[in-house]
């Protein structure tokens, strides 16, 4: 057997604790495969006295993650610090110029500094690995990058969020609304404290970014993804949903279209039946869809320590064999720009639901707000009767294809309408 691999590890929460359990409790078999062993030699965090469960005097310890970079008897500097930007960016770049691989779970620093550290990297003949970064334990970073090489990718989305599908899953099947679901979710560890990155899609960006970066050979362009969260999704529609064949999920699509690179990230309708509709709870799942695969789903755990540790040891596994495959599937100087395609160009099928106050004309009026934009409806329903006077009941129309701008002028004209008495709440509806 070769040489052991020595790792150093910085950042010891969640994913990195479970990788010192990962690499003490499989070790052995790891070895076997990566045919050398993988020795962690030392190790950073914020404090050292915190107990994680797992004895570190045997690892040499570092306050400055930045040291444990420089150490020259480490071979591989394994990032589980977080953030974008701060020591987590520092270190990769201290890393890198020493010409030490990166193995990284850190979505947010790759969806923003991707391209800049993949050059760093191959000028430094070394490479980073990610795949703890895209949907956890599902190897969907290797699938696209080697996997699905003889493919063109036409368009990859998935449900890329377990707290979302967790709290869109849990208000259908409770009835209850998003923020009593929400703060559930947050006792049960499920939600973070902050749980904005999350629920306003955030997250689930800068996943889509470093997707599509892999599936097109672009830059990751986290600013292009067009971003909606969940917090408006209201057990009232997910009703209607269920009601007309559908399920509401938050979905991260990027695909090329005639416009350049569409990414966005927005709850969505997708058809009861299709496999994406049957993810449930903390779950995740990506579709890829190739031209010679045609379409290939890929799904389970997308976060937990084990599984996202799982993802990591993948990548140093890899690397201790000598791989050093490119970061984003080809060489940085072949990573070709896309222009990023408009939201208002966006193309599909849309919900939207009115309250309205059951007045004579006022579906006139809204037929004609859609008449003079030329968006066809596919259909309507109108639930219940108001009981009393200033009582508003929920109007629901399904749009044939058409374009978001359209959509977007045509609902303006409907908020304005007297008789709609809240904001028009709209889904767009994702053909699979
Ligand atoms: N949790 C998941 O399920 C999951 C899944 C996929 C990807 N990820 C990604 O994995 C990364 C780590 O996530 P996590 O959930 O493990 O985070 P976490 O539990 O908050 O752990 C972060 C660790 O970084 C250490 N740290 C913070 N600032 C530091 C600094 N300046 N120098 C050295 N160490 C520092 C902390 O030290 P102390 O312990 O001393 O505070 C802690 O050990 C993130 O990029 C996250 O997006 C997480």
């Amino acid at each position: 057997m070769s040489e052991p691999l020595r790792l150093g590890i910085a950042g010891l929460g969640t994913v990195g604790g479970a990788l010192l359990e990962l690499l003490a409790r499989n070790g052995g078999l790891l070895a076997e495969r990566a045919g050398r062993e993988l020795a962690v030699t030392a190790v950073s965090a914020r404090s050292r006295e915190r107990d994680r469960g797992v004895d570190l005097a045997r690892f040499r310890w570092y306050d400055d993650p930045l040291a444990l970079a420089a150490d020259p008897e480490i071979d591989l500097v394994v990032e589980l610090i977080g953030g974008a930007d701060g020591p987590a960016l520092a270190l990769c770049r201290a890393a890198l110029a020493a010409g030490k691989p990166v193995v990284t779970a850190n979505k947010a620093l790759l969806a923003r500094h991707g391209a800049e550290l993949a050059r760093l990297a191959e000028a430094n003949r070394v490479t980073i690995g990610f795949e703890a970064a895209v949907a956890g334990g599902i190897p969907i970073v290797k699938t696209l990058r080697e996997a699905l090489a003889g493919n063109r990718i036409s368009r990859v989305y998935g449900i890329l969020n377990g707290t979302c599908n967790y709290i869109l899953t849990t208000m259908r099947e409770t009835g209850r609304s998003f923020d009593a679901v929400l703060a559930e979710a947050q006792e049960l560890g499920y939600a973070e404290a902050d749980p904005s990155f999350d629920i306003d899609g955030i997250d689930t960006a800068h996943k889509l970014a470093l997707l599509a970066a892999l599936a097109f050979g672009c830059p990751p362009n986290f600013a292009a993804v067009y971003t909606e969260g969940i917090r408006h999704v209201s057990p009232l529609d997910i009703a209607f949903a269920s009601d007309m064949g559908y399920r509401i999920k938050l979905l991260g699509v990027a695909r090329v279209t005639d416009h350049g690179l569409e990414q966005r990230v927005h709850p969505s309708m997708v058809r009861i039946g299709t496999p994406i509709s049957q993810v449930e709870g903390v779950f995740n799942a990506v579709v890829a869809e190739g031209d010679q695969v045609d379409g290939t789903l890929y799904s389970g755990r997308g976060a937990g320590g084990g599984p996202t540790a799982s993802a990591v040891v993948a990548d140093i596994a890899d690397f201790a064999k000598g791989a050093r495959p490119p970061v984003f599937t080809v060489p940085s100087a072949a990573l070709r720009p896309l222009p990023a395609a408009p939201m208002e160009h966006h193309y599909g099928a849309y919900y939207f639901r009115l309250m309205v106050l059951d007045k004579p004309g006022v579906i006139a009026d809204v037929a004609a707000a859609l008449r003079d934009e030329n968006i066809s409806m596919e259909s309507m329903i109108q639930r219940g009767r108001a009981e009393g006077e200033g009582e508003a009941v929920p109007v629901v129309i399904m749009t044939h294809e058409t374009q978001e701008a359209q959509i977007q002028r045509a609902l303006a004209r409907i908020a304005e309408l007297d008789a709609v008495v809240e904001q028009p709440r709209l889904i767009r509806i994702v053909d699979l």
